[in-house]
């Protein structure tokens, strides 16, 4: 019985650690160099979503600053739970690769998807442009389209984007509609002829920068598609992250970690070792 309990505690111990070695997005990390989205780091760790977004290997943050993100950060913390996973969509998306989509609108699989609980299309976001902006709202038909892509505030292709956003997206049945602003951004002007003394300016050189030496399969073409019509989220469920993502683990890890992972590693399979043998 000794045997028993002390290799099935060497099991789990090798899973923990195995599953330390497999986290490569740490979105606490990341979120820590910039002050302006503290509260939004504070609240997915509140909510422990933390864990489960530095499961996944392909993800993109809608993060909100400190001030957009107070108009929810009040709400009761299961409700706020389902409206931050909103905010975490499973697949890769930066400023460029948001400009390319060539399609008007775009569902976007978000992490609220994986839980199953979805209805009606409100795991999924809308993202879609008008008048040369890109704007996300909730992927249920009909509902308003009002976050405004601002910025891409870390891109590390293709595992972790975190873009800005204007304002939380709470989709029905998640919770309370969030005040729009007045002005509704997807009203087309009434005449398509540009106004002629106003000369717009070009579309923020520094950021097109960052993208001049990106590599062409930005393309959205390129990216795994999201299946709206499947009601199944198509990304691995976070539980079984531990067997699925195992064999890509080694070489995405960077070095540093790595060896301080190796370590632990070794010193759990001793431990493991030494208990086995107690158990005899
Ligand atoms: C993520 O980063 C934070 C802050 O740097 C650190 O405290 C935490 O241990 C890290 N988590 C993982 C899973 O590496
Ligand atoms: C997404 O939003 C656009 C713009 O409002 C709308 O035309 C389109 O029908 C929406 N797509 C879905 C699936 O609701
Ligand atoms: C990045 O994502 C790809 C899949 O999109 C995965 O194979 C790879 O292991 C990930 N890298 C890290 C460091 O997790």
């Amino acid at each position: 019985m000794g045997l028993k309990v002390s290799s099935s505690l060497l099991c789990l111990t090798i899973l923990l650690a195995v599953s330390s070695i497999v986290s490569a997005v740490n979105i606490t990390r990341v979120l820590e160099k910039y002050p302006e989205f503290s509260t939004m780091n504070e609240l997915f760790a509140k909510t422990e979503l933390t864990p489960i977004i530095n499961k996944r290997q392909t993800i993109t943050v809608l993060a909100l600053s400190n001030d957009a993100i107070g108009s929810i950060s009040g709400r009761p913390e299961e409700e706020l739970k389902n409206i931050l996973m909103n905010h975490v969509v499973l697949d890769y998306y930066d400023g460029l690769k948001l400009k390319t989509f060539k399609d008007k609108s775009t569902l976007l699989t978000t992490l609220y998807q994986s839980t199953g609980l979805g209805s009606q299309q409100n795991g999924f976001l809308n993202c879609s442009k008008s008048n040369g902006k890109i704007y996300f709202g909730s992927g249920v038909r009909g509902a308003p389209q009002y976050a405004e892509y601002i910025t891409t505030v870390f891109r590390n292709p293709y595992n972790l984007s975190v873009i800005q956003i204007s304002m939380p997206i709470v989709a029905p049945g998640l919770g309370s509609p969030v005040k729009i602003p007045p002005p509704p951004p997807m009203t087309p002007p009434p005449a398509p002829a540009p106004k002629k003394g106003a000369a717009t300016p070009a579309p923020g050189p520094a950021e097109e920068e960052d993208y001049t030496d990106a590599p062409p399969s930005l393309a959205p073409e390129t990216a795994p598609a999201s299946a709206p019509s499947d009601g199944d989220s198509p990304a691995p469920a976070p539980d079984k992250s531990g067997k699925k993502k195992m064999p890509a683990a080694d070489e995405a890890e960077p070095p540093s970690s790595a060896s301080n992972s190796g370590l632990s590693f070794g010193a759990v399979l001793i431990i493991g070792f030494v208990a086995i043998f107690a158990g005899f």
